[in-house]
């Protein structure tokens, strides 16, 4: 039974490793695409508004890292890989 329990998480383990290992590559029909909004105060204000709304509770504050610690864990959108 220990042997099995075993067996288990050395499997789940290899899985985190090797879905943690992937990057993610923008697709090339992709990489031209600009944002759609205009830089400015407004739109500025309105998507920190969504980012408090849809996504802070698990990305935290920016800048925090507070992220919730998930498996895989999200990114701080202040962090230099965002
Ligand atoms: C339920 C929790 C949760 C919420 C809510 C959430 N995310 Fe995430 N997000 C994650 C996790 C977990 C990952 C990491 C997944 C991974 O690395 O494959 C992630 C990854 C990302 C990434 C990719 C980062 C990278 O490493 O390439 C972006 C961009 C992102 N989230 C944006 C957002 C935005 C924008 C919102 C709100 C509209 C949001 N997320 C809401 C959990 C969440």
């Amino acid at each position: 039974m220990r042997k099995k329990i075993n067996l288990v998480l050395i499997a789940i383990l290899y899985l985190a490793i090797q879905v943690s290992a992937q990057e993610w590559e923008v697709p090339a029909d992709q990489k031209d695409i600009k944002n759609p909004l205009e830089y400015n105060l407004a739109n500025v204000k309105k998507g920190k508004e969504l980012f408090y709304q849809n996504c802070k509770s698990c990305h935290g504050d920016p800048g925090k890292n507070n992220v919730l610690p998930l498996v895989l864990p999200p990114v701080d959108i202040a962090s230099e890989k965002m």
